[in-house]
């Protein structure tokens, strides 16, 4: 279900990203204006302000590696639900992570991508990387019942 245009316009988006400051970025501001989400990285450290999560490491890391986990749906666009099966237990399973938040992480992400390409991030790529991050969180939700 994804056209030749939008896989052209997926990699070319990820062939610019700094994944590790765009990933960290994402994160730290999911963590910021959705405080709620930081129930889930108590072992994080200090997440006691703004600048606090900006500057911890934990978030940075943890922010590439989920950034770095979006690479691996890029590879595999017409088996996304196969490729974050594994992912999908722990979140449901282990972490108890509330689906709705994959969605607010893929939003905040997008907002990322837009001020780190500004003019290069067109309409048509912000519509097929929208579309890219709620078939991300789709299939991350996907063993919740
Ligand atoms: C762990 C991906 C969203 C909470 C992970 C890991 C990956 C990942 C790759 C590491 C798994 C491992 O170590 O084997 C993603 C992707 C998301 C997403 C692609 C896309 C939307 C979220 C959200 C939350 C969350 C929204 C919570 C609000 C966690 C937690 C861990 C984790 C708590 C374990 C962290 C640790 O202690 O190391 N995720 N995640 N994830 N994720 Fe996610």
């Amino acid at each position: 279900h994804w056209s030749a245009e939008e896989k052209q316009l997926i990699t070319s988006v990820w062939a610019k990203l700094s994944v590790e400051e765009c990933g960290a970025e994402a994160l730290a501001r999911l963590l910021i204006v959705y405080p709620w989400t930081q129930r889930f990285f108590s072992n994080f450290g200090n997440l006691s302000s703004p600048t606090a999560i900006v500057g911890n490491p934990k978030v940075r890391a943890h922010g590439k590696k989920v950034l770095t986990s979006f690479g691996e749906a890029i590879k595999n666009l017409d088996n996304l639900k196969g490729t974050y099966s594994k992912l999908s237990e722990l979140h449901c399973d282990k972490l108890h992570v509330d689906p709705e938040n994959f969605r607010l992480l893929g939003d905040i992400l997008v907002i990322v991508l837009a001020t780190h390409l500004a003019k290069d991030f067109t309409p048509a790529c912000q519509a097929t990387w929208q579309k890219l991050v709620g078939v991300v969180a789709h299939a991350l939700a996907h063993k919740y019942h």
